[in-house]
């Protein structure tokens, strides 16, 4: 008699669950994302770019004010950065057809009046820090990522060309990541995840990164969203101020700016030399936390997956993360 032995019945192995990813199906976060450079959008031109899951673009109105839009033309669906500002309006390259800076299309190049509903989705816009932003919802849940210090009394230099290939909220999970800034960055962070202060659009909290070739700093951290960070800290005397935040493009990509800023000088001796390394290196600083990253960033599979004692701030992050409001309201006008 043969004897058969039972087969083994395998035990399926699993990851932890995944964050959605950021689709029209899923929705975007309701940030505030940076769009482009203000010194992009001239008057009387209009700039086409990507965003989310498509197109936008951005115009000026009679005041300089900045509008961002879909990017697609209400009647047949040419892109409207093809297009010319003709009295004020974006005109269409494809029929000429007319739309006015709140996006309602205001005139045919025919007799036909404009159809009711003929009218782009117009998002809410701001300009910060040489930047155009958009909301991406129909009101704004927080204000524009600002430092605790206003625009008009800092010295700031900008650069927007860091590029990952994951969704915004995953590079920013990095600055709640303490084993990776330790081992990626060989960081030392010292922070206590029970006094993270978290609101529903943002985290507030301090914490002391110990840098090598720098020392100990001791930092404010505000979280604004889920695609920016800040980080007010004390060098060479002075407060100098980081802010990053991510411009969410197809295809699950994140573009960088990176903002350095720090209090415009009084005119004491030497204070202009002192602003200059205080901006270079807090510039320098930002550029090769995102180098040491990159890689990783590239092939990483991001999954909330075993964590441990260490990942206690993380762990914080990422429920706000998961509870964070989406919306795909603009994603079907922008595509
Ligand atoms: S596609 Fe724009 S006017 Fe026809
Ligand atoms: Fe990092």
């Amino acid at each position: 008699m043969n004897s058969i032995s039972r087969p083994m019945k395998p035990e399926v192995m699993q990851r932890g669950e995944p964050i959605l990813p950021q689709s029209p199906e899923n929705g975007y976060d309701q940030n505030w994302y940076p769009i482009c450079y203000s010194s992009e959008v001239e008057p009387d031109k209009i700039y086409g770019t990507e965003f989310m899951n498509g197109r936008v673009i951005v115009i000026r109105d009679a005041d300089g004010k900045a509008h961002v839009m879909s990017a697609y033309c209400r009647h047949l669906g040419a892109d409207l950065s093809d297009g010319e500002i003709i009295g004020g309006t974006v005109r269409c390259p494809y029929h000429h057809w007319r739309f006015d800076a709140q996006g309602t299309c205001v005139a045919t190049a025919v007799k036909d009046k404009p159809p009711a509903n003929a009218k782009l989705f117009h998002f809410p816009t701001a300009e910060a820090f040489g930047f155009v932003w958009a909301f991406n919802g129909t009101e704004p849940l927080y204000e524009v990522p600002h430092f605790p210090i206003p625009e008009e009394g800092l010295e700031y230099r900008t650069e927007f060309n860091v590029l990952t290939h994951q969704d915004h909220f995953i590079p920013y999970s990095n600055s709640s990541d303490i084993q990776h800034l330790m081992a990626v960055h060989k960081i030392n962070l010292e922070v206590n995840p029970e006094d993270v202060e978290i609101f529903p659009h943002r985290m507030h909290y301090f914490q002391t990164m110990d840098v090598p070739g720098i020392g100990k700093l001791r930092q404010e951290v505000f979280v604004f969203g889920t695609n920016c960070v800040i980080f007010m800290s004390q060098f060479l005397g002075r407060p100098v101020l980081n802010m990053s935040s991510g411009k969410a493009l197809p295809g699950h990509r994140t573009l960088h700016t990176m903002i350095t800023a720090t209090p415009k000088g009084t005119g004491q001796p030497g204070e202009a030399e002192q602003i200059d390394l205080a901006l270079s290196e807090g510039m320098r600083f930002g550029n090769q936390l995102f180098n040491e990253d990159m890689t990783i960033m590239k092939h990483l599979k991001f999954r909330r997956d075993l964590l441990t004692h260490s990942d206690r701030m993380l762990a914080r992050y990422l429920d706000y993360v998961r509870a964070y409001p989406r919306t795909s309201i603009a994603c079907d006008m922008i595509a």
